[in-house]
């Protein structure tokens, strides 16, 4: 049986990936989620795993190597899936550091047990051992209108601490296959949304605060443009990368769907005002006068936009979901799983918000 070890698991795109990966595979895989539980993480996320005993979980933090070795010594990993990070560019605004040590630190401790746990004694790896780095387009800077895309080949010119801290554990992670030939694959994916995604991110934020008639805030004109993904569609692709991907190579994941962010939240509005039901309180607070225009990000990147056509053309993975469905499946979601957000919503993420939006 094949064993995974997932870092981040508990966060938004490995929770995704790891049911992804049980529907996919069922009983044929067994799937180590290691994670560190900060504010980002949430257990509730994989509830319904806790009796599959395919499914552990370790609480750990990947900065500490000691541990992390622990795990490649207890179990025969075959497979990593590296999402662990802080990914929040405005918390990287306000305070770099731990983006740094997390992102980068974390990441050579990653590889370095990875390494230690598969290296052969002539230096060589075994074929079926690989190391999958969950990286970012931010870290190929920012596009204007008319430019073109984002290539493989793109020059990396990240801008935020969250960016220039995942571009330099991508470029950790290129270099072990260049210097080492230790087998890893780099995925670099535009924006995501879907179910268990915490609400400091904008399209959650929009749906949570529309829902209780509070203030979208809009960060300066509302005209960036970010390309966004169904996060199963994501999933799939790092899954196909695995299975698929030339060793050493890097694959931009998009889903060809660039919108501006204004853009974004009135198909938010549109589309809660179409589902609610007719009699239910909250369907009158859902209004486009809660569109706030607040101060900009701090180098705020224009536009995004990914050309997946390497992984299309080597893999054969295009993304499959509509931005109209994707949206509805996100937002039914939510719906169904108001205990789920009040839970992220208190504590730490809420006082987070206050500070962030200057509100109380
Ligand atoms: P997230 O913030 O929702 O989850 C991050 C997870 O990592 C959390 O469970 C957290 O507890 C864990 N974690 C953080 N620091 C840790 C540490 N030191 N040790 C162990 N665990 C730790 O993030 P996400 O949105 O799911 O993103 C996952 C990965 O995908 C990140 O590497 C991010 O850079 C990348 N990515 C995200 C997007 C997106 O749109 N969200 C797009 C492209 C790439
Ligand atoms: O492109 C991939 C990246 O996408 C990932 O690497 C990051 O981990 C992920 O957080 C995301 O980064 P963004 O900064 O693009 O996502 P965010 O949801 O924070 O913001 C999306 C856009 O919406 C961005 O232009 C800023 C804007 N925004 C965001 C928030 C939270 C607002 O206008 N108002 C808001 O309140």
């Amino acid at each position: 049986m094949r064993t995974y070890l997932v870092t981040g698991g508990a966060g938004f795109i490995g929770s995704n990936y790891i049911h992804y990966m049980f529907r996919k595979y069922g009983g044929d895989i067994r799937i180590i989620n290691v994670d560190a539980l900060t504010y980002a993480g949430n257990l509730e996320n994989l509830k319904d795993l806790e009796n599959n005993e395919n499914y552990i979980f370790v609480k750990a933090d990947i900065r500490d190597r000691e541990a992390i070795e622990k795990i490649f010594a207890a179990y025969d990993i075959d497979r990593v899936v590296h999402f662990a990070a802080e990914s929040h560019v405005d918390r990287s605004i306000r305070n770099p550091e731990i983006f740094v040590e997390t992102n980068v630190l974390g990441t050579l401790v990653m590889l370095n047990a990875a390494k230690k746990a598969w290296e052969q004694p002539d230096g060589s790896f075994p074929k079926d051992k690989r190391f999958l780095y969950v990286s970012t387009d931010e870290v190929y800077g920012s596009l204007e209108e008319g430019d073109t895309y984002f290539y493989e080949t793109t020059p990396f010119a990240p801008h935020s601490p969250y960016s220039a801290s995942k571009a330099s554990g991508d470029m950790l992670t290129k270099a072990y296959w260049d210097t080492y030939k230790f087998p890893v694959n780099i995925t670099s994916c535009s924006n995501n949304y879907g179910p268990y995604q915490f609400p400091e991110k904008l399209i959650p934020l929009i749906i949570n605060n529309a829902l209780q008639g509070k203030k979208l805030p809009v960060y300066g004109d509302g005209k960036n443009v970010r390309d966004w993904l169904y996060v199963d569609d994501h999933a799939k692709a790092i899954d196909m990368v695995q299975e698929k991907g030339r060793l050493g190579e890097r694959y931009n994941i998009g889903g060809h769907n660039e919108k501006q962010n204004i853009e974004i939240i009135h198909i938010i509005l549109d589309t809660l005002k179409d589902m609610l039901p007719e009699g239910d309180p909250r369907k009158a607070l859902v209004t486009k006068d809660l569109i706030t225009y607040v101060e900009d990000r701090k180098g705020h990147d224009r536009r995004y936009a990914i050309a997946p056509d390497k992984i299309k053309k080597e893999i054969g993975w295009y993304p499959e979901t509509m931005f109209a469905d994707g949206i509805r499946l996100t937002i039914q979601w939510f719906f169904e799983h108001e205990e789920w957000m009040k839970h992220v919503t208190s504590g730490d993420y809420q006082k987070y918000y206050e500070e962030m939006y200057q509100v109380k």
